[in-house]
């Protein structure tokens, strides 16, 4: 009886402690799963309407505008050692050559890096 006892005891101290740990364990896992499940391109395309002023040849992706003078540069193989300076110049907190982006980035920091993880990804395959 007294085994028994010791064995519940080992038991409800297993699954309060599992309870305690695994919340933000499974939490953060699942973050991590939502930004590495992201898809990029769509954020490019859909969400954040990117192609609008920029092309990327690579994924044959068109600029939507017939503006020139509102179009950037085409992306994808154009951004090769700039990818880690993308997020903080598209959200304008810093310039490439003295200028800021035209538009500011009001998605999240996860939708940001899948765009830019995306945008890596085609220089790979080139
Ligand atoms: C309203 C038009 C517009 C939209 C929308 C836009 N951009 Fe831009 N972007 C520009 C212009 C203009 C430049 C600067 C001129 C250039 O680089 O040709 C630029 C520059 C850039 C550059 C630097 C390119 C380089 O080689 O110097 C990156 C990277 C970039 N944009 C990413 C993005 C991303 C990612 C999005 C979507 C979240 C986006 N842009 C949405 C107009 C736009």
């Amino acid at each position: 009886m007294k085994k028994l006892l010791t064995l519940a005891t080992i038991a409800l101290a297993v699954v309060f402690a599992a309870s305690i740990i695994s919340p933000s364990t499974v939490a953060e896992e699942a973050a991590e799963m939502a930004a590495g499940e992201l898809d990029g391109k769509a954020l490019f395309t859909d969400t954040h309407k990117c192609n609008m002023c920029h092309a990327v040849p690579v994924a044959e992706i068109a600029a939507k505008t017939k503006n020139e003078k509102m179009k950037g540069a085409d992306l994808g193989g154009k951004v090769e050692g700039e990818l880690a300076e993308i997020a903080a110049y598209v959200r304008k907190e810093a310039d490439i050559d003295g200028k800021t982006h035209k538009k500011p980035f009001k998605g999240t920091d996860e939708e940001l890096q899948a765009i830019i993880d995306w945008l890596g990804s085609l220089e790979a395959q080139e």
